[in-house]
């Protein structure tokens, strides 16, 4: 079933001068992990801005469930908004907030109670093994933690879709392996849908069932990992998974 659904999503900035992204059409079938990649500037982040409707897209449809987030506003959008968890890439943790605080942050906002939130929060803690972190600040945390608190308040309202802005690219080798075995495991045991984007090719030969490649705001190609990387049909597609071949 198609989970998330962009038909002919266009993004222009700098009034029309800058084309960010032209006629998308992607498609990703809930639980799949759809990786994507492209060189810095293909518009991979206006995509996973347009995917959270924290830009609205100048044409086009972002579907999640069938339901479109480029025609919504108001208390729909808000609410509409809360099945997609997003994980910035700048990550964008409260400095001045605890771990456990980060990760209640989006419960708090809903109007969560607060026996549940202090639940939630204990088992998301728990279960991203950062429990000895609760009271730490983000300041006072690797790289890898950090990471890990914003995939976990990212996952605070369980929403069925999670969005990841290059998740490891601040990070070493080994570390990066176990965000995105983190990350796999989080699609496995809850079934959640995850758009990877990353210009590592390494992170979506681990993780990913499928893959899309952008091209100054354009979709080059998309196809199972296996194909794209062993045969990229497009200039993008091959430019970016030369030395693998
Ligand atoms: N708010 C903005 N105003 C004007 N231009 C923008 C804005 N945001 C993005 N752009 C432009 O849109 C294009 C796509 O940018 P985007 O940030 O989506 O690229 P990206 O693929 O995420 O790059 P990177 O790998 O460097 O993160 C770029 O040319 C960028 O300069
Ligand atoms: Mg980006």
């Amino acid at each position: 079933m198609a989970l998330l659904e962009l038909r002919g999503v266009s993004k222009h900035y700098a009034q029309g001068e800058v084309t960010a992204l032209e006629d998308i059409h992607l498609t990703v079938a809930s639980g799949w992990i759809e990786g994507v990649i492209g060189f810095s500037g293909a518009g991979k982040t206006t995509l996973l801005r347009c995917l959270c409707r924290l830009e609205k897209p100048d044409a086009g449809s972002v579907l999640i469930n069938g339901l479109d987030l480029a025609a919504l506003e108001g208390l729909a959008l808000e609410e509409a908004r809360r099945r997609i968890g997003v994980v910035f890439q700048s990550l964008h943790l409260l400095r001045s907030r605890t771990v456990r605080a980060n990760v209640a942050l989006p419960l708090e906002i809903v109007g969560t109670p607060v026996a549940e939130i202090r639940d939630r929060v204990s088992e998301l803690l728990d279960w991203f093994g950062l429990t000895e972190k609760a009271d730490a600040y983000p300041s006072q945390l690797s790289g890898g933690q950090r990471q890990r608190v914003a995939i976990a308040r990212a996952l605070s309202l369980k929403p069925p879709v999670l969005l990841a802005d290059e998740p490891t690219s601040a990070l070493d080798p080994e570390t990066t392996a176990s965000v995105l075995n983190l990350l796999r495991s989080v699609r496995d045991s809850f079934g959640t849908t995850i758009v990877l984007i990353t210009h590592e090719l390494e992170a979506v030969r681990a993780i990913c069932d499928r893959v899309a490649v952008l091209e100054r705001g354009r979709l080059a190609e998309e196809g199972s990992v296996a194909e794209v990387l062993a045969h990229p049909q497009s200039a993008a597609g091959r430019r970016l998974t030369q030395g693998l071949r």
